[in-house]
């Protein structure tokens, strides 16, 4: 079966095709360096470069493929959560696309998107799993039945994690997106060098609260302003990366003890973070867990794991009418 996946839902347009379940081409337009100039995603713009990006970027996921429009057999494209105006782009393409061409086509979650990115990788988890979901907008702990069974256990109450990193970046005066530059610098840093908090809630709570750390920071800075003391940069970032990072973990970690289940997977941009692979390597061992860490390409957004997301949808006959609509908010949570 070849499939078409397109995803448009936030700074990214991205296209890729799957045969028979492997990936044939992976195209991503990034649009970090408009965004960067204003210090977050600005709507507005990104619907805009959707629509200039859209064309080529399908284009050529199908040009590297080899394929043309006629060849595919189905398509799969990003229904929500994400920006409205930026869904819309992908989702009136497929539309349209699907219209003209009698191609069938299936609206994939996001979320979904990305707990099942693991299956693009080398080593694929037996299900059920434990899957964190670290991204930009949601911080998550789902245990995955089978390729259509989510049940949510934990999420995000306040920032998720990506975007603390993001918030913690812009008031260090650093550029967006935060992860990939405070990792960088947390490298030269010292994990110890500030006490920032950890936000454990309940002691059986598996929901997350990173708006805490993020105000701690904020107050450290502004301290460290006041009092004309130069800001150790390296410090703040790996201090408030291990303070993340370790909830993450841990939080993870208790998920799986609390279902019983063996089986590990890490997601979302935030899985990016080379301190978060190393600690959940570290720690998943010693009580037996067997980690599934998503590749690092196919973390942050991308169309590869639409594009399979829908592969499994049309494996149960599913596929939509032309009245579906996009959504920002995810229904996996509700
Ligand atoms: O999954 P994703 O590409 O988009 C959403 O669905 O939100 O995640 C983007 C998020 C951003 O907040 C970005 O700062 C974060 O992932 N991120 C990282 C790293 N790389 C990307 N966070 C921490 N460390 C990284 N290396
Ligand atoms: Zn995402």
């Amino acid at each position: 079966m070849i499939i078409l996946g397109v995803e448009s839902s936030c700074d990214e347009t991205a296209a890729a095709v799957l045969i028979d379940g492997k990936l044939a081409s992976n195209v991503i337009n990034s649009q970090i360096e408009i965004h960067r100039l204003y210090g977050g995603v600005v709507p507005e713009l990104a619907s805009r470069h959707h629509l200039q990006n859209i064309y080529p970027v399908v284009q050529a996921a199908l040009d590297q493929a080899g394929l043309t429009l006629d060849e595919l057999d189905g398509m799969a494209v990003t229904q929500g959560p994400g920006l409205v105006g930026a869904l819309l782009i992908g989702l009136s393409f497929v539309k349209a696309i699907s219209l003209v061409k009698k191609i069938p086509y299936v609206g994939v979650d996001h979320l979904v998107g990305h707990l099942l990115s693991v299956f693009l990788g080398e080593r694929k988890p037996e299900f059920p799993f434990i899957a964190l979901i670290a991204s930009g907008g949601h911080s998550s702990i789902f245990l995955v039945n089978s390729t259509f069974d989510y049940q949510l256990l934990g999420r995000s109450r306040d920032d998720a994690a990506g975007e603390a990193f993001d918030k913690v970046a812009k008031l260090l005066g650093l550029p967006y997106p935060g992860g990939p530059i405070i990792s960088r610098l947390a490298v030269d840093g010292n994990r110890q060098a500030i006490a920032f908090p950890r936000a454990w809630l309940a002691p059986d709570s598996l929901d997350f609260s990173f708006s805490g750390v993020k105000t701690s920071v904020a107050n450290h800075v502004n301290a460290c302003r006041k009092a004309n003391l130069e800001l150790a940069v390296p410090d703040i970032c790996a201090s408030f990366q291990e303070a993340v990072a370790e909830v993450l973990v841990h939080k993870t970690m208790q998920a799986a003890a609390a279902k019983g289940i063996k089986n590990l997977v890490v997601a979302g941009g935030v899985a990016a973070n080379p301190r978060l692979r190393e600690l959940f390597a570290e720690h998943c061992p010693a009580k037996g867990l067997t980690l599934f860490l998503v590749p690092l390409e196919f973390c942050t957004d991308n169309a590869a794991m639409i594009a399979l997301a829908g592969a499994y949808q049309f494996e149960n006959n599913k596929t939509l009418s032309y009245d579906m609509d996009a959504y920002s908010r995810t229904p996996i949570l509700q």
